[in-house]
Formats: structure tokens, C-alpha cells, sequence
């Protein structure tokens, strides 16, 4: 694998008017959706509701590549066609969460976490490769709090992005390194500037210091944004210029494109907000979507009410977030076209 060959991915997952459908959730993640929709977490009710999001009509026309949990990468649709064909059959690119989840970090705060799961990993990768995986996903956990985030902590997360990202490109997947700031919490926007700048120079510094070439990297980032529990919290317009500002100052021009995380922001927010950067422009990225809740939200609603009868509808839910985000991604949405 060459790296021409992982420039050539990269950019395909940002193509235009394109973005990225997460679907990863771990099976404990699964579980808490699927509670609040009722419905049993079985092995096949995971498949099903994984099965209708995959096998949606027209999905890649928005949709470059989707990100998986290892039960998916390993499952196929009803009549017995592994996902991975149908995704490919549809352009979409089949990606892989790799990290084995957020757990405390030795000798710091309660609250504060490093992302494990580097042990054996290259044996992972290359598995994954061979099942038809292009590109892999690892998430880092960075919460504000009181004398939170530590320099410590950022730091031991950046340095296990930067280890990831340079075992993916050795086997020949695309990483798209994911140090998420979480949203919960009663900060202001200014506290989350200086986070997720703190956070991504860090990062960046780490992805330099272990050769990561970043043209055959993505960056998936958390928006610049009041926390969940904030006094007046920033509108669209001022989370569009600040995330914009923030990446401006800390993200090389090099990275071959940046995509979003949603975080708890209702799916018409994650949309607008998107929407309100490419409309601002002047940046040297692609600039798109890797939704998760935001893409998913409104099909879970209505595949939950009856998972039998309502895949097509379902699917016209998510078909039609795919199409809202792939518009925010060119700066050509309109909160009108919802209704549409
Ligand atoms: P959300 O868009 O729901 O935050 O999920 C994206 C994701 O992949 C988080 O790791």
C-alpha cells in the first residue's frame, strides 16, 4: 500500500457533498439506544436495525463511508450479503472503530480518561484490512471540568492518537483521529476554544513526532461549543467562527479533510452549524460530516415504533439527513428544505 493509495482514500471520504455515517456504537452503546426505543440489544436486532441504515436506497450519494463496530464488519444483510459488499456495491466506504473505549487514567482526577486499546493492534489492523476495511477510527475522550482537562491527560491521549494513526497507515488504512471534547458541562464558548485548541496542538505535535503523513489523515473534531448545561449559550453563527478560528490556528493545511462529530447536538443544530462554516468558507480543508445520533436519531424514532413494518420509512429518515448534511457540507442548506 502505498501512500498515493491513502491520499486517494482520504480524499474520497471527504468527496463533495459527502460525509461519513457513524455507526459504531459498541455493543453497551447499542444497548442504550435500543432502551430507549424498546427494543431488545440481541445479536440479530443490532444486524436488523444495521442492516436497514446500510441497505438504504441512494445512501451513497451523500454517504462516502461508514464507520463500524467489529460485530458489523463481520455481519450481512437477511438474504446473506456481508455489509461490507453491499456498502462497497454502493460506493460507501466500509471504516472500522478500533479503540477499546475510554477508561480512567492511572494517577490523575476522578473524570479524567486515556482511550486504550494498543496492545496488539497491528495484528487488528491487519484483520480488518483483509475483511475490506479502508479506513479505522479511534476516539479520545477530553472532558472540561473542574482543573480538567490536565496537560497530562491531553498529552497521553494525543500520543495514543498518534501511535493508532501511524499503525492504520502501515497496513494501509486511512485513520481518522477523533479526540472528541465532550459537550456535558456548564462551560462557556470561550472555555471550549481553549480546550480543543490545547487538545488538537498537542495532537498535532504528537502526529509529527510519530510520522503520521497527514495528507493520508482525517481529522474528525468536536465542535467549538457552550456546554450542555451553559447560561446563554452561543448561536450558530458564533460556534461557526470560533470552531472555524480554532482549526484555523491549530490544524495543518496539510490534513486531508475534517469531519464532525455531533455530541449531543440535535440533528437540526449539528446540520446548521455545518452548514454556517462552508458558508463562511476561506479555510484549506474539506470541511464535513461523521455523524453519529445526528444522522441516526430521527430513523431510530421511527424504525423503533415497529422494526418489522417500518424499514422503509426509516430509511427515508436518514436519507433524508444524509441529504440535509451533504448540502451543509457544500453551504447550500436552508432550514426550509426540512419540511421539504
Ligand atoms: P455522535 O455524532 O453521535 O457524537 O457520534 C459520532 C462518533 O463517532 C463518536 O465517536
Amino acid at each position: 500500500m502505498s501512500s498515493m493509495d491513502l491520499v486517494k482514500t482520504a480524499a474520497a471520504m471527504v468527496a463533495e457533498g459527502k460525509g461519513i455515517l457513524a455507526i459504531d456504537e459498541s455493543t453497551g452503546t447499542c444497548q442504550k439506544r435500543f432502551d430507549s426505543i424498546g427494543v431488545e440489544c440481541t445479536e440479530e436486532n443490532r444486524r436488523a436495525y444495521r442492516d436497514m441504515l446500510l441497505t438504504t436506497p441512494g445512501l451513497g450519494d451523500h454517504i462516502s463511508g461508514a464507520i463500524l463496530f467489529d460485530e458489523t464488519l463481520r455481519q450481512a444483510t437477511a438474504d446473506g450479503t456481508p455489509f461490507t459488499k453491499v456498502m462497497t456495491d454502493a460506493g460507501i466506504l466500509p471504516g472500522i472503530k478500533v479503540d477499546k473505549g475510554a477508561h480512567p487514567l492511572a494517577g490523575a482526577a476522578p473524570g479524567e480518561k486515556v482511550t486504550e486499546g494498543l496492545d496488539g493492534l497491528r495484528a487488528r489492523l491487519e484483520e480488518y484490512a483483509e475483511l475490506g476495511a479502508k479506513f479505522a477510527k479511534w476516539r479520545a475522550v477530553i472532558t472540561i471540568g473542574e482543573n480538567m482537562p490536565t496537560p497530562g491527560c491531553i498529552d497521553a491521549n494525543a500520543h495514543a492518537l498518534a501511535r493508532y494513526a501511524a499503525l492504520c497507515q502501515e497496513v494501509g488504512l486511512v485513520p481518522m483521529v477523533e479526540p472528541e471534547v465532550i459537550m456535558d458541562g456548564e462551560h462557556d464558548l470561550d472555555e471550549c476554544y481553549e480546550v480543543t485548541e490545547a487538545t488538537l496542538r498537542s495532537l498535532f505535535s504528537e502526529l509529527y513526532e510519530q510520522n503520521v503523513l497527514l495528507e493520508g489523515t482525517i481529522l474528525k473534531a468536536s465542535m467549538v461549543i457552550s456546554g450542555t448545561k451553559a447560561q446563554g449559550r452561543a448561536g450558530v453563527e458564533e460556534v461557526a467562527r470560533a470552531t472555524l478560528q480554532c482549526l484555523l490556528n491549530a490544524v495543518p493545511a496539510s490534513v486531508a479533510g475534517v469531519v464532525f462529530l455531533s455530541g449531543g447536538q440535535s440533528d437540526e443544530e449539528a446540520t446548521a452549524h455545518l452548514d454556517a462554516m462552508n458558508k463562511l468558507g476561506d479555510f484549506p480543508w474539506p470541511l464535513t460530516f461523521s455523524y453519529g445520533r445526528a444522522l441516526q436519531a430521527p430513523a431510530l424514532a421511527t424504525w423503533g415504533e415497529n422494526p418489522a413494518a417500518n424499514v422503509a420509512a426509516a430509511q427515508a429518515k436518514l436519507a433524508h439527513r444524509a441529504r440535509m448534511n451533504g448540502l451543509a457540507a457544500k453551504g447550500e442548506y436552508d432550514a426550509g428544505l426540512e419540511a421539504a
